[in-house]
C-alpha cells in the first residue's frame, strides 16, 4: 500500500526526516510512537501527501502504486480526496455545518450527488452511533461525539487508506477505547489500511506492527 524510500525533510538548515524507508502493507494498522519532535507528524504529512518530503535523487513515495512524487497539484489533490482519509488530533470540524454536512464535504469535493452523499453520510453515522445527531453542530456534540463525527468524515469517500495523528489525544480513556475499537472493526470489515500517529501506548501496541521514530528516522 505505501512504499517510501529515503524519506527527507528539511526546514533550512533543520534536518527533521533524515532517510525513512518505510513500507505498509494492504489491511495493515501500524502505529507510529517516538518523542515529542521526532518527526512523526512531519512524516505523516508526507505519506499522506499534505507535504511534499525534500528532494533526493534516489526517494520515492509510492501509495498503491501511484508515484506520488511526479503527481501535479491538481492530481495529487484528486489522489488524496479519493484514496486518503485523515484522522487529526484536534478534529478540525467546520463550526457552522451540522454533523451530516461535515462529513459530506469530501464527498462534494470528489462531485457526488447530494443524495448519495447524504445516504452514504448517514450510514456512517448511523455506524458510529450517532443516528440522533445528525443536525446538532459541533459545539453542540461531546468531544468523543466531534472526533466520531472526524471519522465518519474521513471515510466519506471510502479511502483505502487512514492516516491519523494523535486521534484520541484529547479523549478521555472511555471514548478513547472506543474510538480505538472502531479503527480495527472498519480494518476488519472494510479492509482499510490504518496509519496511526499516538502516544497512548495501549493503542500502539494493539497495533499489528508499532515503529519507534528517533531524531527524524525509524528505528527497529
Ligand atoms: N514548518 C516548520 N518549520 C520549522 N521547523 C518545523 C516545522 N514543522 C516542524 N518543525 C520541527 O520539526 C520537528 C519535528 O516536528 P513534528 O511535528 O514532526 O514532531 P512530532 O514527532 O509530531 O512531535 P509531537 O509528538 O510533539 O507532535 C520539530 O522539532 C519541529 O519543531
Ligand atoms: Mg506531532
Amino acid at each position: 500500500m505505501i512504499q517510501a524510500k529515503n524519506i527527507h525533510k528539511y526546514y533550512g538548515d533543520l534536518q527533521v526526516l533524515n532517510g525513512v524507508n518505510l513500507q505498509i502493507n494492504t489491511g495493515e494498522i501500524v502505529s507510529i510512537v517516538g518523542a515529542s519532535g521526532a518527526g512523526k507528524t512531519t512524516l505523516l504529512h508526507i505519506l499522506g501527501t499534505l507535504d511534499k518530503a525534500s528532494v533526493k535523487a534516489d526517494s520515492q513515495l509510492l501509495i498503491n502504486n501511484t508515484n506520488i512524487t511526479t503527481l501535479k497539484d491538481k492530481a495529487l489533490a484528486k489522489f488524496r480526496n479519493e484514496h486518503i482519509g485523515f484522522i487529526f488530533q484536534f478534529h478540525q470540524l467546520l463550526p457552522e455545518f451540522t454533523a451530516i454536512e461535515n462529513v459530506c464535504l469530501p464527498a462534494f469535493i470528489k462531485g457526488t450527488k447530494k443524495t448519495d452523499a447524504e445516504k452514504r453520510a448517514k450510514e456512517l453515522l448511523d455506524f458510529l452511533g450517532l443516528s440522533h445527531r445528525y443536525n446538532h453542530k459541533p459545539n453542540e456534540l461531546s468531544g468523543g461525539e466531534q472526533q466520531r463525527v472526524a471519522v465518519a468524515r474521513a471515510l466519506i469517500n471510502n479511502p483505502e487508506l487512514i492516516f491519523a495523528d494523535e486521534p484520541s489525544g484529547n479523549l478521555d480513556s472511555e471514548s478513547a477505547d472506543n474510538l480505538h475499537n472502531l479503527f480495527f472493526k472498519l480494518r476488519d470489515e472494510f479492509g482499510q489500511t490504518f496509519v496511526i500517529v499516538t502516544h497512548n501506548e495501549d493503542l500502539a501496541n494493539m497495533a499489528d506492527r508499532k515503529l519507534v521514530m528517533v531524531d527524524g528516522n525509524i528505528i527497529d
